[in-house]
């Protein structure tokens, strides 16, 4: 294999579906084109960045690396589209609106503020795992359990109820898996935007609902915030409405469901952390790292610049590939082995600098919420059929994980 055949791998939604192809691929490029430039017919072209150092290196500077031209990698027609799209959410923003918008949800985020969710976290996380119980022995550990679990979070968050739960689950997957074509809207071409859309729908509606009867969830927060002394506009509300529900919860399912994936795959890991509860939180870190559930950001330089000694442009862009900087062999030891134990985890799978995930507190708590409910409880677990894994140029883990278990 050559440098331009391993860099398909970024612009092939089936190669993040085949973790042997993509983590070879990238483990080529690590050695012999670290800064590799892709030029591909259906997408503009842009700098591929494998390395741990480079990928934090380019994340900590704001100023010379922006976000909003090119946030993530969508063949031509969706990057235009995307910027076409009214919703502008922190992901699409940069210095001096994004730390203005960010604040006005960082205290919910914070361990302080999510604190405050813990028993209610727990209380899912219990009735999930009794879900798990009633289904009898066999089920699909990701469709049946933890496809839905990080939703109900983050819907308690911001205030929702529970009976618009399911429509927001099939949303977030026709937004996310458009590239899949499973969970893809049949027959849409305009898959991502019309389930954009109904999204927006949907939150103006909580939006006004908020306005008018203003309670203490995280919706309210948002839906009456002021931007430099001025009401936030309704676009802006449910742009960050979109972000919150989109990006808390495919997310948190795919490390909860790939990290029972690795558990499976190494049943001496799996019989160290039944055997010592205690390693529950590095644990999931480790399938954290081990998954790396959002594949790639973008940035755009803002100057003539040079990366690891390559010459990059004003106006390019950059592709920051976490999974490829998760299996840096400079950062991790044995980064190809999963390690409940692994400390530390110098993981860059929440990204890092400006943009750092806003939830990774509460995803931690609730990843460790389900694994300290889950691996007491199970006497015996196997995998009952070949898992799959979703098709994305984005976010993703597995979509089927089919397991065979008993409980206490
Ligand atoms: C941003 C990963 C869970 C909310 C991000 C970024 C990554 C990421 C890679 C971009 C960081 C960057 O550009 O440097 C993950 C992973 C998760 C997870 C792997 C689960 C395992 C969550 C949860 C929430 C959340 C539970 C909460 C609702 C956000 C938000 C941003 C973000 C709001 C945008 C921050 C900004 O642009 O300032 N996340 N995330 N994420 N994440 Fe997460």
């Amino acid at each position: 294999m050559d440098s331009e055949t391993a860099a398909t791998v970024f612009t092939d939604p089936r190669a993040y579906a085949d973790n042997e192809r993509f983590y070879a691929a990238t483990a080529l490029l690590r050695r012999e084109s670290p800064v590799y430039l892709v030029e591909h017919p259906k997408y503009n072209p842009f700098w591929a960045i494998t390395k741990h150092d480079d990928v934090m290196t380019i994340s900590r500077d704001a100023g010379l690396w922006i976000n909003a031209p090119r946030t993530a990698l969508g063949p031509k027609p969706k990057d235009e589209s995307r910027q076409d799209i009214p919703i502008r959410s922190l992901v699409q923003m940069d210095a001096p609106d994004h730390p203005v918008y960010r604040h006005i949800s960082a205290d919910w985020f914070k361990p302080l503020g999510v604190r405050r969710l813990r028993a209610r976290i727990e209380e899912l996380a219990k009735r999930f795992v009794d879900q798990l119980a009633d289904l009898g022995g066999e089920c699909d550990f990701f469709v049946d359990v933890v496809s839905h679990y990080p939703l109900y979070v983050i819907m308690s968050l911001l205030g929702l109820p529970e009976e618009d739960f399911p429509r927001m689950l099939k949303l977030t997957q026709e937004l996310f898996g458009a590239d899949d074509e499973d969970l893809a809207r049949k027959g849409d071409k305009q898959a991502h935007m019309a389930a954009l859309i109904d999204f927006f729908q949907y939150f103006q509606t909580v939006i006004a609902d908020r306005r008018a009867n203003p309670t203490d969830d995280l919706g309210s927060v948002i839906a009456n915030a002021r931007i430099n002394g001025e009401l936030i506009g309704e676009m802006e509300a449910a742009g960050y409405y979109v972000l919150i529900a989109t990006a808390g919860h495919d997310t948190t399912s795919s490390a909860l469901a790939g990290g029972m994936h690795a558990l499976l795959e190494h049943p001496d890991q799996w019989r160290r952390l039944s055997g010592d509860l205690s390693l529950v939180p590095t644990a999931f870190d480790e399938m954290i790292r081990w998954v790396s559930p959002v594949k790639q950001f973008m940035r755009t330089a803002t100057e003539d610049t040079v990366v690891r000694g390559v010459p990059i442009a004003a106006g390019e862009s950059v592709l920051l590939s976490y999974p490829s900087a998760n299996r840096d062999e400079d950062v991790f030891e044995n980064p190809d082995a999963f390690d409940v134990g692994r400390s530390p985890n110098r993981h860059v799978a929440f990204g890092f600098g400006a943009h750092y995930c806003l939830g990774t507190h509460l995803a931690r708590l609730e990843g460790q919420a389900l694994y300290a409910e889950l691996v007491p409880r199970l006497r015996s677990i196997e995998l009952a059929g070949t898992p799959e894994y979703m098709e994305t140029l984005f976010v993703g883990g597995p979509k089927r994980l089919p397991i065979r278990y008993t409980m206490a």
